[in-house]
C-alpha cells in the first residue's frame, strides 16, 4: 500500500475516535468543548497517531491497541499548536488551513481549549488501562512517558527556550538541542508509546525513541525550511512567522542547502534504527516521505 492511502487511513482511525472522545454537547461551557473539537477536527497530518499505530503494529501488536495513545498524542500535539499560535508566543492567525483557535473563539476559550486537552489524554490513557485494551502497566508507562516528554524536559521546556532565544543567535548546537526539546521529544513519546503497548521489549522501545528523535529533528528543520519555501495555501500556516519573529532557525544558522543535506543525513540515520523491526516499509517510506514532504 501506497505511504499516503495508509496514513490517511490511520488519520480516518484517529479522527473517528477522536470524535467520540469529544462529542459536541449543549451545555452552559459548550464553548471551550467547541474550540477543543474544531482545532482538533481541522485536519492536520496526522503523522504522530500514525507512528504510535504503527510502531505498535512493528512490535507485533494491533495497531488499535495503540489508539488511545494514538488520540491522546494527537491532543497533546494540538494543544501545543492553539498555544503556540496565541499572541504572546507566535502570534499566528492560520493553523491547518482555517483561523486559529484564538482566532475563532478568542484568547481565553483558546488558552482553557489548550488547557483541556493537555490534561485530557492522562483520562483517555488511564481508561484504555481500566478497560484492558492496554495493561495497566502499559497505560502507567505510556502516561509517564507523556508527561516527561511533553514537561519541562520536552515540548514545553523547548517551547521555552524558542521564546528564551528570539532576536538572539543561539549557537547550532543550542538550536538542536531545543528542536529535540520542542518538536522530537513528542514524537520520540509517539514512536516508544507503540512499542509498549504492544509489549515490546527495551530494546525495540529505546530504537523506536532514537528514531522518533532523528525524524523528529528533521522534521522540525523542514518546517523552518517551508516557513521561507513554501506558501500559506499549502502549509495551511502563514510562512515568514519565524523571520517576523526573531527566530533564528537552523536555516539562518547554515542556510537552506546544508539543512536540506541534515534533514537527509538524520532520516538516513533513523531509517538505519529500523533494523530492530520487522516489516518496516511504511515507517521506511513514511521518514522519505517527511523529509520531501511540501507542507
Ligand atoms: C507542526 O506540526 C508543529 C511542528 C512541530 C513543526 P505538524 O506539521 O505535524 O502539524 P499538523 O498536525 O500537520 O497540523
Ligand atoms: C512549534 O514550532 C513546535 C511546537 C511545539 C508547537 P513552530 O512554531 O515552528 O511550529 P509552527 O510552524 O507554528 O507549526
Ligand atoms: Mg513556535
Ligand atoms: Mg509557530
Ligand atoms: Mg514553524
Amino acid at each position: 500500500m501506497n505511504v499516503n492511502e495508509k496514513l490517511k487511513e490511520y488519520a480516518k482511525t484517529t479522527e473517528e475516535a477522536l470524535g467520540k472522545y469529544i462529542p459536541s454537547a449543549d451545555c452552559p461551557q459548550k464553548s471551550v468543548i467547541e474550540a477543543a473539537r474544531y482545532s482538533l477536527s481541522a485536519g492536520g497530518k496526522r503523522i504522530r497517531p500514525a507512528l504510535v499505530m504503527e510502531f505498535c503494529k512493528v512490535c507485533g501488536g494491533k495497531p488499535e491497541t495503540a489508539l488511545p495513545a494514538a488520540c491522546a498524542i494527537e491532543m497533546t500535539h494540538t494543544f501545543s499548536l492553539i498555544h503556540d499560535d496565541l499572541p504572546c508566543m507566535d502570534d499566528d492567525d492560520l493553523r491547518r488551513g482555517k483561523p486559529s483557535c484564538h482566532k475563532a473563539f478568542g484568547e481565553a476559550t483558546a488558552l482553557l481549549a489548550g488547557d483541556a486537552l493537555a490534561i485530557m489524554p492522562f483520562e483517555v490513557i488511564a481508561k484504555a488501562g481500566l478497560d484492558k485494551t492496554i495493561s495497566a502497566e502499559a497505560a502507567l508507562r505510556i502516561s509517564q512517558l507523556l508527561a516527561e516528554l511533553s514537561g519541562f524536559e520536552g515540548m514545553i521546556g523547548g517551547q521555552t527556550l524558542d521564546l528564551e532565544y528570539e532576536n538572539k543567535k543561539p549557537s547550532v548546537s543550542e538550536i538542536l538541542e531545543m528542536y529535540r526539546m520542542k518538536t522530537g521529544a513528542l514524537l520520540e513519546f509517539c514512536c516508544r508509546a507503540g512499542c509498549i503497548a504492544a509489549g515490546a521489549d527495551e530494546n525495540k522501545q529505546n530504537a523506536a525513541g532514537k528514531f522518533g528523535r532523528s525524524i523528529g529533528l528533521a522534521f522540525q528543520i523542514t518546517d523552518d525550511i517551508l516557513d521561507i519555501t513554501s506558501d500559506e495555501k499549502t502549509l495551511g500556516k502563514p510562512i515568514g512567522s519565524d523571520s517576523e519573529n526573531g527566530k533564528y532557525t537552523y536555516v539562518s544558522a547554515v542556510g537552506i542547502d546544508k539543512a536540506r543535506e541534515r534533514v537527509k543525513q538524520l532520516t538516513a540515520e533513523a531509517k538505519e534504527l529500523l533494523s530492530e523491526f520487522s516489516d518496516t516499509e511504511f515507517l521506511n517510506e513514511l521518514a522519505d516521505m517527511l523529509a520531501e514532504r511540501s507542507n
